[in-house]
Order: structure tokens, then sequence, then C-alpha cells
């Protein structure tokens, strides 16, 4: 065990965690107590995609934390923040999806997607995908994937079925007894998998077709991950119900789900209250939101797709390196096993650069810098990763 945490009191996620002690963060790097800088070529695992302690989101939150903080439970009392992080999301919506709940996390947000596919539709059957990951309570654990993983906390939530990934032939599985179907528009924890188009443009069909309700995660690959605002947008569909988390806090805690105004008004009556949350649409974490908006509707697309163009053809240059999945700066590196992705993981970061593993992918480490990474860091870091790779896996 590298560092007891638990000997401090705090819980371990892990055997074996990384144990680093942060001093303080700005833009893309990580400054560690014993004056270790490291370059964070992961955005806190998709969550700072504006780079650490952004200006504008910082002085946001400093504004907001002088007026107020939590006042009441979400709904009863109006607050700006709330109105405000609203207004600046759907701003970057399609007109279906004009409402949303704020929640805490990534995970709630789909929990909160499943009750609602469940109470729109009153049918109870929810379809997930192989390889799929939404998050660890118990309704985001029984629609995710890995079998090892849920094992242990059985039962999970009843009527849910898998379909595979990218196959024509799940989608005979989406009936009308479906109430809904949770799919990642590109899967992350699975290695960055991207679908085909017309499957997903299919499922999209089917579940107009027999009535059932298509929910799209994009708590990961969405809010510019994937080189626009929302990956849906690459696939030519839209969702009826879109989760977000991650980038959509600006680095403060938040999810939500994206719906139209018909659906989650049903979360208001029968039973009134059919989907509480003390902290949801906290105002701090809004007024961050708010700023996290703004800028992505500011982002230059054409760099980041150049930056992820750039890490690409670099690190496949390396023999070692045997495919790179990508779509903007969301990438997976595939290399020989997972022995070779724990070497170069290490290696990296004693040289200064966190990149790190998939849950579910052992043979692939994962990419995703700071959406607006600046050219220092970005080449040192892909000098780096290229000397630790050919040093490390061959
Ligand atoms: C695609 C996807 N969905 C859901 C979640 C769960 O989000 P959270 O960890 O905020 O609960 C994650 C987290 O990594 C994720 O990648």
């Amino acid at each position: 065990m590298s560092e007891t945490l638990l000997r401090d009191g705090l819980a371990q996620t892990t055997l074996h965690p990384l144990g680093l002690r942060v001093s303080h963060a700005q833009g893309s790097r990580i400054t560690l107590e014993n004056g270790k800088e490291i370059i964070d070529f992961i955005s806190g695992i998709g969550a700072s995609s504006f780079g650490h302690g952004h200006p504008e989101i910082v002085k946001a939150i400093h504004t907001q934390v002088d007026k107020h903080l939590h006042v009441m439970v979400y709904g009863e009392m109006r607050q700006r923040a709330q109105d405000e992080a609203a207004r600046q999301l759907l701003q970057l919506m399609p007109d279906n999806l004009n409402s949303v709940y704020f929640v805490n996390s990534g995970a709630e947000a789909i929990d909160a997607a499943m009750k609602l596919v469940r109470r729109v539709t009153n049918r109870r059957k929810i379809i997930a995908v192989t390889g799929g990951y939404h998050g660890n309570t118990f309704g985001a654990l029984s629609v995710s994937s890995n079998a090892e993983r849920k094992a242990p906390f059985a039962p999970l939530v009843g009527d849910i079925d898998l379909i595979e990934w990218n196959e024509m032939h799940g989608l005979r599985a989406i009936d009308a007894s479906v109430a809904g179907v949770i799919v990642e528009t590109i899967q992350g924890d699975a290695g960055i998998r991207i679908p085909d188009a017309a499957w997903l443009q299919a499922i999209r069909k089917k579940c107009t077709q027999v009535g059932a309700h298509l929910v799209l995660d994009e708590i990961q690959c969405g809010f510019g991950r994937t080189g626009c605002p929302f990956a849906f947008e690459h696939f030519g569909i839209v969702p009826d119900h879109l989760c977000l988390g991650k980038a959509l806090g600006g680095g403060m805690p938040m999810g939500a789900l994206v719906s139209n105004k018909n659906y989650l008004q049903q979360f208001a009556h029968s039973p009134s209250l059919g989907h509480i949350t003390t902290f949801g649409g906290h105002p701090v974490p809004c007024a961050a939101s708010a700023v996290a908006s703004c800028l992505l509707k500011e982002i230059d697309w054409d760099r980041v797709e150049h930056v992820g163009a750039m890490i690409e053809s670099n690190l496949k240059s390396c023999n070692q390196v045997h495919s790179i999945r990508r779509k903007g700066l969301y990438i997976a590196v595939e290399l020989e096993n997972s022995e070779a992705v724990n070497n170069v993981v290490q290696s990296a970061l004693a040289n200064g650069v966190l990149i790190f593993y998939f849950l579910s992918t052992p043979s692939a480490f994962r990419i995703a810098p700071p959406l607006n990474i600046n050219d220092n860091d970005l080449n040192e870091a892909i000098d780096t990763l290229k000397r630790c790779i050919k040093r490390c896996s061959s």
C-alpha cells in the first residue's frame, strides 16, 4: 500500500492509490506539496476540461460564495445562479431538450433518467449496452456492463437487458415493452469506442417507432470533449434525455438530466417530489457551470482537433502503440498488454505527466487533456510520453 489514507481516517477506493499530495493546480499543471509539477493529461478524468483554476470560473465561485451558499432544498427558492446555469446550458441544446434538472454527480443524473423513463412511459424494461459504464450508484451500476464489478453488489435494479454495442441485431430487443435505452454516445471506460452513425441512428429510429425513450450518457464524452459541444452532434441524432456531469461543473461537483419540460414536469406530481436532492442545483457549482457553458461556446474547435491529431500522430509513431481510438480530445492508446500500460502510466507520472488507466480496458491508457492546453505543456507532455512508451513497453 503506497499511502495509508485509512490511517488518516479517509476511506481508500483501491489498495494502491497514487497517494500524491497536492499543493495547488493551475491550467494544465498540478503542483505537489514537494514542489514537483505534473502535467494533467486527463483533466481530472474529464472534469477539468477548461484547465484547473480557470480565472473566470474561480471569480464566479468567489462572487457566489460571498452572496450565499446552500439556502434551501432545490426548487423551493429561486436562485439566480441556478437560473443562469440553466439558461447558459440550454442555449447549447436542441429545441426538444428545453429543461434541466441539476444533481450532484453523473451517476445521479443516470438514476434520474432511469426513473424518468419508467415514470413517463409507464413501462419497466430498460435496455443498456455491453461495454457501457454509467457510474456506481445502484441504478447506474445496474445499467453498466462490467459483470465482475456488479456481482458483489447483487441484486441490482431489475428489468434491465444488455444489447451488443454497435451490433444491429441487438435492436430487436427494443420493443413496445421498453421504457428506455441508455447508451454512451461514445463509450469511455470501454476504451473510447466510437460507434457507427448508422447504429445510433437505427436505435434512435427504433425507439421512436416503439415509444421507448433514448437516453444518451454524455457525462464523459459531452461538454466539448469530442471536439464539439455534445457528442450526439457527430451522429445526426437527438436524444429524448441527456445525462451530463464532469466538465459541466467547471471543476465543481455537478450532474444534470436535460430533457423536455413535459417529461421533467412529471417528477413534480404523482408523487410530488418524485426526484429530489438536498444539494442538487447548489448555487456554487451552478455559478461555476454557467461560466463553463459560456467557455464552451468560445472554444476554438479547429485547435481542439489539431491538438488531438498531433497527439495521435506523435504517439502512433511509436512502434509499441498498437492502435489509437480518438474523437477530439477523447483518446485511448492501445498497447500490447496491461503490464505495458502500467509501466507507461507509472513512468509518465515519474516524469511529470499524468495519464491513467480505464476500469474495464486494461490494455489501453486514457488521454483527455484540458481543451485549452497551451502549446508548451502539450509539447512537453507528448515528448515525455513518447520517451516513456519507447522505453517501457519495448
Ligand atoms: C460515461 C460515464 N457515465 C457516468 C459516470 C458516473 O459519473 P460520476 O462519477 O460523476 O457519478 C461516469 C464517470 O466516470 C462516466 O464516465
